[in-house]
């Protein structure tokens, strides 16, 4: 991939080495990182070169001419904190790419549309959904909402407007999804504002990968950090049950709506932190949220962890600790290995996968499945 903003923009800031080059440079500073815990070959999932991204946030930018009519762009973040304005971004999906400049342009013809808008969020499914968010800094009134109608029905796109305190939403708030993972279809439905992977062909390989890397089991399963259930609605067919629990009311709408998408009965979707997950468990506190729900019926032999970059918190780490298996999928090398410090002293490490989610950056996600030992 060729992108003229490379070097300038403070996104994509591994640029000068190509796509094998950044690939490799993370292959091995991972290598050593992990050294002292495990010396197992690597699975390696890869990312496509370009287009990879089917969300992303940009800034807009204004430049006004001498009679004060204003001139729209895209602008990021400069490798020197910076604005850098840019035309196009070569990582986001065909479908955000071709929609971006047409968007802008529209915008820009209209003063109820342009004013005091911000930044524009995209949210794109490879079904050809696709969902914009315009974040302003003014109160929306009902002219705007005409207007950005007119703009979602000429791009058939849904959209959203957002200012402080303040959703507007024109048709819905979601897009739906269809993904082939192990050559069976799932349907999901990624609600705005819940968590979601951004890159769909690297998703896909981190859901298989841990499919084809467990074995079936007659007991239960449980997950923290579900998310819109993800992993958890794939995952559930190596299981007798599942109970899933997540912190964001948003992600828990979407995870039932898409267990009920994916006629999946056999998972249990919890609103409830991992610490406090921890305490129900440990019966230390009663929730009225667990009121139809008895742990005791579960048989658990696996844990799936999928923490944000803070990792796991101490009581979660000596939580997970209990089970057979981990599956611990992590956004953080850092993170994860702090909690492998204290988790390989009851488990061994038997699978070990980087997944290349963020190209041409210095992140990398990592998968592992851990047995007690
Ligand atoms: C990296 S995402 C993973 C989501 C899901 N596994 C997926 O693949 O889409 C981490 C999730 O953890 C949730 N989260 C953050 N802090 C949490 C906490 N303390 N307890 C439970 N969930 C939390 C976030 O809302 C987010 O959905």
């Amino acid at each position: 991939m060729n992108c003229e903003y490379f070097g300038k923009c403070g996104s994509c800031t591994i640029h000068d080495i190509g796509y094998e080059g950044q690939l490799d440079l993370k292959i091995q500073r991972e290598k050593e990182r992990f050294s002292n815990f495990t010396d197992i070959d690597f699975d390696i999932v890869r990312g496509d070169e370009q287009n990879f991204r089917n969300r992303a946030e940009f800034k807009i930018w204004k430049n006004f001419d001498e009679d004060d009519n204003a001139t729209l762009s895209y602008a990021m973040t400069s490798v020197d904190k910076n604005v850098l304005e840019i035309n196009s971004c070569q990582i986001v999906s065909v479908d955000i790419q071709k929609l971006m400049p047409k968007l802008l342009e529209e915008i820009q013809k209209d003063k109820i549309l342009s004013f005091k808008l911000f930044a524009i969020e995209f949210l794109n499914s490879t079904t050809n959904d696709m969902l914009v968010t315009l974040i302003y800094h003014r109160k929306l009134e009902e002219d705007w909402n005409t207007l950005a109608l007119e703009l979602s029905d000429k791009f058939n796109i849904k959209i959203i407007g957002r200012s402080r305190k303040q959703k507007v939403i024109l048709e819905n708030d979601y897009i739906n999804e269809k993904l082939s993972i192990n050559n069976s279809t799932y349907n999901f439905r990624y609600i705005e504002g819940g968590f979601t992977q951004p890159n769909t062909k690297v998703n896909i390989g981190m859901i298989e990968w841990v499919l084809n890397n467990i074995k079936d089991s007659s007991k239960d399963l449980c997950e923290l950090y579900c998310g819109g259930g993800n992993f958890t609605i794939p995952l559930s067919s190596k299981f007798r049950k599942v109970l899933a629990t997540e912190i964001s009311k948003t992600s828990i709408k979407s995870a039932k709506v898409n267990c009920e998408l994916n006629n999946n009965t056999k998972i249990e979707f919890i609103r409830m932190s991992a610490e406090e997950f921890v305490e129900a468990l440990e019966e230390k506190r009663v929730f009225s949220r667990l009121k139809d729900i008895n742990l005791k019926d579960y048989d658990f032999d696996s844990i799936f962890v999928d923490p944000p970059r803070a990792g796991l918190d101490d009581t979660t780490r000596a939580l997970v600790k209990d089970f057979d298996q981990i599956i611990y999928v992590s956004c953080n090398p850092e993170t994860l290995h702090r909690d492998l410090e204290e988790l390989t002293k009851t488990h061994t490490i038997e699978n070990f996968a980087l997944f290349d989610q963020f190209s041409y950056t210095h992140h990398i996600e990592s998968g592992l499945i851990l047995k007690k030992i």
